[in-house]
């Protein structure tokens, strides 16, 4: 079993680069069965969740290309199955785009249900309503979900929730339809713009992404070849903002886009934070004093990301005066809370909101990440804390960051990870 150990109380100060985008990456990779050609993906983060992807693709008939660390030529010519490995798929949460990819394909697809962090009830509804609208039979049975259509045919969807899984799968479906497709109450995040850039640099008529109404003319075909490079990732980039105050330091973060980062930084401001838009594509975070009190309640985007809310968690619990934060995408995102109080942190929380009674100081303490975000923040907390944090789980953490220890590294940290 490995840990990550850190001896704590540092400032973290420099700059840091930030990867490809996860949630991007892990949409764009199924929409590649679309082509089929060849494509060559650049900017892609090497984590966890992406050997995975490729391991599933690769299972299907997909051959894939490691030209370099983050670049992968990936050939679709030759899909040898509809049904993608169960061991594999139930592993993480985007396997569930293969659905819609090998529908939009082969008008046939056979996936398990997927897995993912266990955040609360995950329902596939909307997926399934989106999948219907188009014409496709969809048959759940067993653990697993059957979608077929001889063709598919545009039409009008309304997403009852914003979610970014149907939105996705939605519009991977409806490229090879005929005729028109509208997205209603479509979700909006930057991975979202993301998969519609690189479908439409491949061919397809995709418009209004990043709006609620998403509108795909579908065509017969996409291009046999094309490249494209994946945004840099948003939630990444305020990981480190966060982790800049929580330690009271100083990091420049480049390779971001800083208008995905306004609801963070509008927060950060608000909590004694300065930041700065160095114009271009990079943001410096900096924080001399104890962080005010604040309230926050994640939305879909453009608000506060939910991934991002075990993050400010962490400055919450380090602030002057009791913060709230109101979750309303997940019913159970506030398992790390238990983690943080084992390091002296005050929280309450109940259903859907926490309160945070900000302490002086944590204190290094062993600890569990109970699901990605949850382990981010449990390694900025240790890195704040006094004394040594021991965080065990780490293959939450691997899902979806790359790098991770070695970019706080090179902020100052004192951290490693290690076999017990
Ligand atoms: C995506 O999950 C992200 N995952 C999550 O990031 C992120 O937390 C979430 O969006 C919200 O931003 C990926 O992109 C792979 P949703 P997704 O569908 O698509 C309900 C991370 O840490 N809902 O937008 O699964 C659902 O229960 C991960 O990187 C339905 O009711 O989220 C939730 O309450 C964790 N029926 C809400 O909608 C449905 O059919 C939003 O979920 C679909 C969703």
């Amino acid at each position: 079993m490995e840990k990550i150990v850190i001896e704590g109380k540092t400032k973290l100060k420099g700059e840091v680069t930030i990867s490809g985008a996860k949630n991007a990456a892990v949409a764009i990779l199924p929409a590649t069965i679309l082509i089929n050609g060849i494509c060559t993906i650049d900017n892609i983060p090497e984590i966890s969740d992406i050997k995975a992807y490729c391991e599933i693709l690769e299972r299907i008939g997909v051959k894939i290309n490691r030209i370099s660390k983050n670049t992968l030529q990936i050939d679709t010519r030759n899909i040898s199955s509809i049904e993608p490995p169960l061991e594999i798929t139930s592993k993480f949460r985007a396997s569930y785009y293969l659905t819609g990819a090998l529908l939009g394909r082969c008008g046939h697809a056979i996936v398990g249900m997927p897995g993912g962090c266990k955040l609360g009830a995950r329902p596939m509804d909307q997926h399934i309503k989106a999948f219907e609208a188009l014409g496709a039979t969809v048959d759940v049975e067993q653990g697993k979900i059957e979608v077929k259509a001889k063709k598919l045919q545009g039409n009008s969807i309304y997403l009852d929730i914003v979610s970014v899984g149907a939105t996705i799968n939605a519009m991977i479906a409806a490229v090879l339809a005929n005729g028109t497709t509208t997205i209603e109450n479509a979700a909006k995040e930057p991975h979202i713009v993301d998969l519609a850039n690189f479908l439409n640099k491949m061919g397809a008529n995709i418009i209004g992404a990043g709006t609620d109404r998403i509108r795909i003319q579908g065509v017969k075909e996409l291009k046999k070849e094309g490249t494209y490079s994946v945004v840099p990732d948003q939630i990444e980039a305020g990981t480190f903002m966060l982790s800049a105050v929580a330690t009271r330091g100083d990091i420049t973060i480049k390779n971001c886009i800083t208008k995905h980062l306004e609801s963070i930084t509008a927060k950060l401001i608000e909590m004694g934070a300065k930041v700065e838009d160095l114009g271009g594509d990079a943001i410096r975070v900096s924080m001399n004093k104890r962080p005010n009190k604040a309230s926050v309640k994640t939305l879909p985007y453009p608000g506060f990301p939910t991934d991002l809310q075990p993050l400010i968690g962490v400055v919450m619990s380090l602030a002057e005066g009791t913060s709230v934060i109101n979750e309303s995408i997940w019913d159970s995102r506030f398992q790390y809370t238990e983690e943080l109080i084992k390091m002296g942190a005050k929280i309450t929380a109940q259903g859907k909101v926490a309160f945070f009674e900000g302490v002086e100081k944590l204190v290094g303490a062993p600890v569990h990440a109970t699901d990605l975000r949850a382990g981010a923040a449990l390694i900025v907390a240790g890195i704040s804390a006094e004394g040594t944090t021991q965080i065990y789980n780490l293959e939450y953490i691997d899902r979806g960051y790359e790098d991770i220890e070695e970019k706080f590294r090179k902020l100052g940290a004192k951290i490693t990870r290690v076999k017990e």
